[in-house]
């Protein structure tokens, strides 16, 4: 099936055209098309936090915000393009320092590392001036240090994104990039800085004045499309975002309209489901053959399993079957030396999504032939196997002597049958990195909906952040700390 610039084969999964009718058929009946459209609708779908969903209309067209009395939000639009556009072509930034995290980092640190070399490679004559497009989120500060110590704050454009603005990484490095730059000149972060945030009062006490907000029923994860996109649209520059932004309502007008047999977030969202409750697969694992999509895995842990995690139903009832599994991958064809291993010989058969992209960027095709025969080749692989006998037929030299060839043979086998799915874009361009987001965005919130969960909240974030707050007050103190190990601890680790 191809949709938006995107091919999908999920012929090597456990299913056949039986099976995906009965599962569409079973999503129907479970509500699944009047939900999609109360979510398009602004209904409240996430009932914990009383919000709804609607990241969607970040990327519809200006004439579509206009008719649902979204114009806000095209003007939003317009005016952070115009800014990422204003510092593009600024001569005196020759750096942008992107602070945040979670989704206020995998998003547009996906965006710039996949797309800016496409940009920095001639698409765009304007490029080789560009900013580069640093990045640090972490709490670990060495991070940052790494950034600045090769920078000159004079150089130096901060963008600070964080939707709440409390988050206590985000505010660590704010701090520290605020001292290193008003070390240099009084008010120089001031002037150098951009906030977006859904929290502008906070931005503004912290001492940024420029500031772009967004709705709150744009969940973090959801959010790369929103100005917390400024850095990536500094990287590709207003026509490289709006293109993103087109490829993804692409896929949104997919999503919406299509027949739901033929529509592919909720064939793979169906997919997803079947694997987790009836094949009980728990990982998944995502393999892009492009080294600029290195980061789409880590992007997709955080989209999946933060929206999918959850062991409770939308009432907060607890349910009774299995939701999101684990998400991971590297690139191939590293990964091909590092777990193929496993996935090919290993005792837990495990799905496989191999993402190729079909035309290079640069101009060696036959190299890339050899990329797409690799990737192509493992899932071959993971299907076809290798019985005995055919291992046993092989002449391969018996490194020990004392072995048959049938005991060797027995280490050359692959059971196969293990399943994978190949999506293919024809080029790694914004439109077609838009389409595939939005993609995997509404094959969550297929399963999501499917296993009754809310899909939109995280809760299970918050316990760790509280008791780690406990635990840097009792750092901070003399109290001893209740619990003996994590009291222990605290003694030793004395900073
Ligand atoms: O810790 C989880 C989380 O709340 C994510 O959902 C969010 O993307 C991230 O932290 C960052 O939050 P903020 O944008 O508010 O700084």
């Amino acid at each position: 099936r191809e949709v938006a610039g995107l091919r999908v084969d999920a012929s090597r999964q456990p299913w056949d055209e039986a099976l995906r009718r009965d599962l569409t058929l079973w999503s129907l009946q479970k509500g699944l098309d009047t939900f999609r459209n109360a979510q398009f609708a602004g209904e409240i779908v996430n009932r914990s936090e009383a919000r709804a969903a609607r990241h969607c209309l970040l990327r519809a067209p200006d004439h579509v915000l206009n008719a649902k009395h979204q114009s806000a939000l095209a003007a939003t639009r317009l005016r952070f393009l115009e800014v990422a556009d204003k510092i593009r072509q600024d001569p005196n930034i020759r750096h942008v320092i992107h602070i945040g995290i979670g989704g206020s980092d995998l998003g547009p640190r996906l965006l710039v590392q996949a797309l800016s070399s496409i940009h920095a490679s001639g698409l765009d004559a304007r490029a080789a001036k560009q900013p580069d497009i640093h990045f640090a989120g972490n709490g670990d500060l060495h991070e940052l240090e790494a950034v600045i110590a090769r920078l000159n704050p004079y150089d130096v454009q901060i963008v600070l994104c964080s939707k709440s603005f409390s988050t206590a990484e985000t505010l660590v490095n704010a701090e520290r990039l605020k001292a290193w730059m008003n070390n240099e000149s009084q008010d120089l972060f001031k002037a150098r800085s951009i906030a977006i945030t859904a929290n502008i009062k906070a931005a503004q006490a912290f001492g940024v004045s420029d500031c772009f907000d967004f709705p709150d029923w744009v969940g973090g994860r959801f959010s790369l499309w929103s100005p917390i996109g400024l850095s990536a649209a500094v990287a590709i520059g207003s026509e490289g975002f709006k293109s993103l932004l087109n490829g993804a309502w692409d896929m949104d007008r997919h999503w919406l309209e299509s027949d739901p047999y033929e529509n592919l977030p909720w064939q793979l969202g169906l997919l997803d489901v079947w694997h987790r409750n009836a094949m009980h697969y728990n990982t998944r694992c995502v393999v892009p053959y492009d080294a600029r999509l290195s980061r789409l895995p880590a992007y997709l842990q955080q989209l999946e399993m933060e929206s999918n995690g959850k062991s409770v139903d939308q009432a907060g009832r607890a349910i009774h079957h299995a939701s999101a599994g684990l998400v991971w991958g590297e690139p191939g064809t590293n990964a091909q030396h590092s777990f193929f291993q496993w996935l090919h010989q290993g005792t837990e058969p495990t799905p496989v999504e191999f993402i190729m992209i079909e035309r290079p960027d640069h101009s060696d095709h036959a190299a890339h032939r050899k990329l797409l025969a690799n990737a192509l080749g493992q899932s071959l692989a993971l299907l076809k196997g290798k019985s005995l006998d055919q291992a046993s037929a092989e002449s391969v030299k018996l490194a020990n002597p004392s072995w048959s060839r049938e005991q060797l043979a027995a280490h050359r086998t692959f059971q196969g049958g293990r399943a994978s799915t190949i999506i293919s874009l024809n080029r790694l361009d914004p439109s077609s990195l838009g389409a595939l987001i939005s993609l995997f965005e509404h094959r969550v919130e297929v399963a999501g909906f499917l296993w009754g969960i809310n899909s939109f909240d995280q809760w299970g974030v918050e316990l760790g952040k509280e008791l780690a707050i406990d635990i840097e007050n009792h750092m901070n103190s003399s109290q001893i700390h209740p619990d003996p190990q994590t009291a222990l601890w605290i003694k030793l680790l004395e900073v």
